[in-house]
């Protein structure tokens, strides 16, 4: 078996390896992070918005960050199909053969100067059913020790090198709290949606993940409350906010909806009802495709 120590620190030169052959380009596209408590939706939430981006032509890019890996499911990959999506820490080989971090192998084979989504997704990622493209981070081989550095600095890396074109979005699906939501997984994006649902230990989180994404630079930090049954639940969550409730760039909710549970995991029936769970989506979706006009929240029932 391999020795995860050892894959680790090729983890870190390949990543290396790619930050030294990143140019900062001028930033089109939008690059989304999705965080928030255990369970409050927001594997759901962005296998959504990844289908709503590609149904509108963007090229999009779903990251699934979260070692357990449900993100491909939710985006309509059958369990028997998840098994030919590599994940990013079990394609080292590749990586390095790619970005020329294998000792003395000189520079890499392809490294393109203008990478953009598909460059990437035909190195390192999947297709799934929607059309919306899926890079996995993967599991973690030394997951006692709660560390993520390495796996993390490789995604950011790999993410980072994609040149972002007008019509391509990256959406980051993250695992739950805030512990891996450092300066890495930042560095890499402009917007974060932070996810809540009425109860006061998810509201805690989220106000915890807003002062995170503000301290660590991420432009736009924009409140989403998922599973609202009444008015009554945003009104709590704002209260339970307080004065944190300023870190948000604009808020928006998400009705309470027994039909996504129904076909859980996967979210494709739900984005072909037109049920006003998908409605407060639109508006979602529309405000994230175009952050900079005043935040056209929904959050008065
Ligand atoms: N608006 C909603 N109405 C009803 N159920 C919902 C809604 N949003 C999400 N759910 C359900 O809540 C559950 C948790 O959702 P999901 O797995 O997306 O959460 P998560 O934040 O990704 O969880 P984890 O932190 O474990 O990764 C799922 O069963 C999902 O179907
Ligand atoms: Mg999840």
């Amino acid at each position: 078996m391999a020795d995860p120590r050892i894959d680790r620190e090729r983890m870190a030169a390949s990543a290396r390896k790619l930050r030294e052959n990143t140019r900062p380009g001028e930033e089109r596209g939008c690059r989304i992070v999705i965080t928030g408590k255990g369970g409050v939706g927001k594997t759901t939430i962005t296998a959504i918005l990844a289908h709503m981006f590609a149904q509108k032509g963007f090229t999009t890019l779903a990251v699934d960050e979260d070692p357990q890996m449900n993100l491909p499911y939710a985006l309509g990959i059958p369990r028997n199909g998840s098994d030919r999506i590599i994940p990013l820490t079990k394609n080292l080989d590749y990586i390095e053969e790619k970005t020329g971090a294998r000792p003395g192998a000189g520079w890499g084979l392809m490294l393109t100067l203008n990478p953009d989504v598909s460059d990437v997704v035909e190195r390192f990622g999947a297709k799934t059913p929607g059309g919306v493209n899926l890079l996995v981070m993967g599991t973690v081989e030394q997951a006692a020790t709660g560390c993520l550095c390495p796996e993390n600095t490789l995604l950011e890396a790999v993410i980072r090198y994609i040149n972002l074109r007008e019509d391509e979005v990256i959406l980051m699906d993250t695992p739950a709290g805030v512990e891996h939501f450092g300066r890495t997984i930042a560095r890499g994006f402009d917007q974060a949606l932070v996810i809540t649902d009425p109860t006061f230990s998810a509201v805690q989180v989220a106000g915890h993940a807003a002062s995170l994404a503000k301290e660590l630079g991420i432009k736009w930090v924009w409140l989403v409350i998922n599973r609202v049954r009444s008015e009554n639940d945003i009104r709590k969550v704002r209260e339970l906010l307080g004065n944190a409730m300023d870190l948000f760039s604009g808020e928006f909710f998400l009705l309470y909806d027994e039909n996504v549970i129904a076909c859980e995991p996967d979210v494709r029936p739900v984005l072909n009802s037109a049920s006003p769970f998908m409605e407060n989506l639109v508006t979602l979706q529309a405000s994230l495709e175009d952050p900079g006009i005043a935040p056209g929240d929904n959050s008065s029932v």
